[in-house]
């Protein structure tokens, strides 16, 4: 019968071919946690001698796009602004991204306080400022020079000393150019507008002592694959140089971990529907990673 079926098949032009499945499941390198509550800080304070309403107003103003939205003490507040005027806009997505996450950072560190942080693509500064209010010091880096100027700007208002920001590529991060690794590490959004995945994961990797946080796009397959995709840099929130990028798979990321010999890892459970929607399509994910 297998035969009757192969040869109508290849009678049309078909083959079929079995492919070699990998294992669904790697070995268990699960980290067990007990979560904390923790909420970010929010709206965000503003410290005294900083810049008034009106000089605020005029700074935001001067740029068309924010990847966030913004809200100070006091009752000031900036809605995100996208260049795709169609373009999905959910002002919870911060908070929602931050409850998913934060508290498994928690949960390993005892407390942010103390530790250095480094916050990979950090863009207008959300994530650095909230880790430099719970008392880490942070340094943040993206490649877009405006989102930097943005991040010096949500510093200035919120007077926070304990956190730096650089204009920098994804490629030129080293242990060196930041004085040494760091406790955390935050790899958000930024390992789909990358050309290499495996050697951004392992260069991410090298830059933690203790743990990295990393969060991504996912392409839905079980198959532990990379998805090419050309990505214009036009719009702020995308790669700096247009040119492919790829979309992995969750088990690619298993695959791509182990490869590079992180510690352990695992990934971090959906806890609630009070999340974007892309992580509940199942086309978005975080994992926390045991650096070593
Ligand atoms: C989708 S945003 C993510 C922002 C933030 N990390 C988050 O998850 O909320 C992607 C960011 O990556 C930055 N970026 C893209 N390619 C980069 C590169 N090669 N080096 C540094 N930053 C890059 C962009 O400028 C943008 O701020």
């Amino acid at each position: 019968m297998r035969h009757v079926i192969q040869n109508a098949l290849h009678h049309f032009g078909y083959e079929i071919h079995r492919t070699q499945l990998l294992p669904k499941k790697l070995p268990n390198r699960g980290i067990p946690i007990e979560l904390p509550s923790v909420s970010p800080i929010w709206p965000l304070p503003r410290h005294p001698g900083g810049p008034s309403d009106d000089q605020i107003r005029e700074e935001f103003a001067k740029y068309d796009f924010w990847h966030y939205s913004y809200a100070f003490d006091g009752g000031l507040s900036f809605p995100i602004r996208y260049e795709n005027p169609r373009a999905v806009i959910n002002p919870q997505r911060a908070r929602q991204r931050f409850m998913h996450f934060f508290p498994y950072l928690m949960a390993v560190g005892g407390s942010l306080r103390g530790k250095r942080v480094l916050d990979i693509a950090c863009n207008s500064g959300f994530w650095s400022i909230q880790c430099a209010l719970l008392g880490a010091e942070v340094v943040g880096f993206d490649g877009r020079p405006e989102l930097i100027q943005q991040a010096e700007l949500i510093k200035s208002i919120v007077g926070v000393r304990n956190v730096e920001f650089k204009v920098m590529d994804f490629w030129e991060m080293s242990s060196q150019s930041f004085g040494g690794t760091f406790d955390i590490v935050l790899n958000l959004g930024i390992l789909y507008h990358l050309t290499n995945p495996l050697e951004a994961l392992r260069l991410t990797i090298s830059m933690a002592r203790k743990y990295v946080v990393l969060d991504t796009e996912v392409y839905p397959s079980r198959q532990p694959v990379l998805k090419l995709v050309w990505e214009e840099s036009t719009d702020f929130r995308t790669a700096t140089s247009s040119g492919i990028v790829t979309n992995p798979s969750k088990s690619s990321i298993d695959l791509m971990l182990r490869h590079i010999g992180a510690h352990r890892w695992f990934e971090i459970p959906l806890r609630t529907t009070d999340m974007p929607r892309d992580y509940l399509d199942n086309k978005r994910a975080s994992w926390l990673i045991e650096a070593a």
